[in-house]
């Protein structure tokens, strides 16, 4: 079993559109995947009820009031959806249970801001662990103005942006059929797919 924490203390950074697009990828890879929702509001949880039972399969728990982190050992993969705000003991407990932490981060001086303390907790908790942590720029394109504030903004946490997801409504509407870009039919999302090989290829290694 390998696990992934997907966290932010900022709200609507995007964690659960992380959390819910990379169990469908690791689902359509056949992989036995299972979804941690950690947030009370349950959005994960809501997401996978609207999932057709022909589509690639997710399991899926709420373990918003688990003290520790005791993750299920029969999946291949575990992707845990943290709500905002997750901090102190809690946050402790599961970095210490996962192999990756993936931080969605959003290029605005209100996201960066919000995500700064975090961000130092995270690197002096993880100093010397296995859990390798990584950002994901999200709703931005490489190569713009908002992506190098951002590259600016990480240079001084020494931790690696390991992909670029653009802004697209197709995360909206695919949320909304219980679904990911990783779902059939293919060819509508190809673009973004592409966007998310870097990150599933660290998330792999
Ligand atoms: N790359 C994107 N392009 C367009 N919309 C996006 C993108 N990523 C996320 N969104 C939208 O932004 C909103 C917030 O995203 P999401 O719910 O994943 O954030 P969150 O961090 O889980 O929020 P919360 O802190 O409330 O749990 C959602 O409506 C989602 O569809
Ligand atoms: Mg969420």
């Amino acid at each position: 079993m390998r696990a992934v924490l997907v966290a932010n203390p900022k709200g609507g950074a995007g964690k659960t559109t992380l959390a819910t697009n990379l169990s469908g990828h690791f689902a359509n890879q056949r992989k036995r995947t299972t979804l941690c929702d950690l947030d009370r509001q349950q959005s994960a949880l809501r997401w996978m009820a609207f999932r057709d039972p022909g589509m690639a399969p997710v399991t899926g728990y709420y373990a918003g009031n688990q003290i520790s982190a005791s993750l299920p050992r029969e999946a291949d993969w575990v992707v845990v959806d943290a709500p905002a705000g997750l901090q102190g003991y809690k946050l402790t407990d599961y970095l210490r249970a996962v192999d990756k932490v993936v931080i969605p981060l959003v290029p605005s001086v209100f996201d960066m801001a919000a995500t700064e303390d975090f961000l130092n907790s995270i690197r002096s908790e993880l100093r010397g662990q296995r859990t390798k942590v990584g950002i994901v720029a999200m709703r931005v394109d490489p190569r713009t103005r908002a992506a190098s504030m951002l590259e600016e903004f990480i240079k001084h946490f020494d931790i690696p942006i390991v992909a670029y997801l653009r802004s697209t409504q197709n995360y909206v509407n695919v949320a909304a059929a219980g679904a990911t870009v990783f779902d059939p039919p293919h060819a509508r999302h190809r673009r973004d797919v592409g966007q998310w090989s870097s990150l599933v290829e660290w998330l792999n290694k």
